[in-house]
């Protein structure tokens, strides 16, 4: 049985994630933070098929001791894990700590995830169909790491600390991925980017988020579209680890799937050691493999 994770799946691209790989057969643990959304979440997947393996655990990414629990959980029901999509994301909003106290997007959207895959990676088989696939976003091209202030106490501009995020998501997931092949290990890491898909419920205010779905939305990418680059990543034979998988057409935002030829500019070594140690001290972990 394979066996996949996703966060975030109770909307918009992990929802479509979720669904595509439990048709494809996969056990579907679906990560999400709000039991009520989750299991409206799954009674729409088996209203399309009533016989997808899916499951809810509650993860919480905002804080360490929820991703422990959902961690214990998981593990008392699987032995193995075979995908995993790092998915969840919070975009927009005032300036807000975790419990952990770190800005809210940075915590959620890359640390909460990068201590989520140190504490699953384990339980992965030495296999090229094992898949670690993180959501970054176009906007990892205007993202700035500010190793001294990675929390934006000093400027915060919520854009910026978005972009932060998922460039600190695309520097996490190559930077896995050399440390995989380092290690012997055949698991791939990949980083994906949607395109630009206005019908989720990425942005937080309701009014915006409402012209953004209804208004602007059919003239841009589909969840389902937007999906594309996460479920091939986690299927499809033809994927490189430590590459950046999306839309390859106008910018990159725009156009047929394919592999990035401009993510490798952005791309600094050095940069994303220094920010795994930093996130090692920040969760009090060590990542190694
Ligand atoms: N939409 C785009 O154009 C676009 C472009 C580039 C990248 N992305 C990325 O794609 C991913 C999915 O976004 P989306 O557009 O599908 O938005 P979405 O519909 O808002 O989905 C985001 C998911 O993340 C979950 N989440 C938020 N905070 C969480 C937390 N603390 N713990 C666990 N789960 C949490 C949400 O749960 P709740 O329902 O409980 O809030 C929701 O399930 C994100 O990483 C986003 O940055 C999206």
């Amino acid at each position: 049985m394979n066996v996949a994770i996703v966060t975030g799946a109770n909307s918009g691209i992990g929802y479509e994630t979720a669904l595509a790989l439990a048709q494809e057969g996969h056990e579907v643990v679906l990560a999400c933070r709000n039991e009520e959304r989750a299991l409206w979440a799954i009674e729409k997947m088996r209203a399309v098929q009533d016989n997808l393996k899916l499951r809810f655990i509650k993860l919480d990414l905002s804080s360490k001791r929820h991703i422990d629990e959902f961690v214990i959980r998981f593990r008392t029901v699987y032995d193995h894990l075979d995908v995993l999509i790092n998915n969840a994301g919070v975009l927009w909003g005032k300036y807000q700590l975790t419990e952990d106290g770190f800005e809210r997007m940075f915590g959620v959207n890359y640390l909460g995830h990068f201590y989520l895959t140190q504490q699953l990676v384990a339980l992965m088989p030495d296999s090229f169909s094992s898949r670690i696939v993180t959501i970054t976003s176009m906007l990892y091209r205007y993202g700035k790491i500010d190793l001294e202030d990675l929390q934006s106490k000093k400027k915060y501009h919520r854009m910026g600390s978005y972009a932060q995020s998922k460039f600190a998501n695309l520097l996490f997931a190559m930077e896995l991925n050399e440390r995989l092949k380092a290690s012997g290990k055949k698991i791939l890491s990949i980083a994906v980017h949607p395109g630009v898909v206005m019908s989720t419920n990425i942005v937080p205010n309701p009014i915006i988020r409402f012209l953004a779905k209804y208004i602007i939305g059919p003239f841009l990418s589909s969840a389902k579209k937007g999906a594309r680059p996460a479920i091939e990543a986690a299927l499809s034979n033809h994927i490189e680890g430590g590459a950046l998988y999306g839309p390859i057409g106008l910018f990159e935002v725009f156009g047929k799937f394919g592999k990035s030829k401009r993510a490798h500019r952005y791309y600094d070594a050095k940069l994303a050691v220094k920010l795994w140690n930093k996130s090692e001290d920040l969760m009090n972990v060590s990542f190694s493999l």
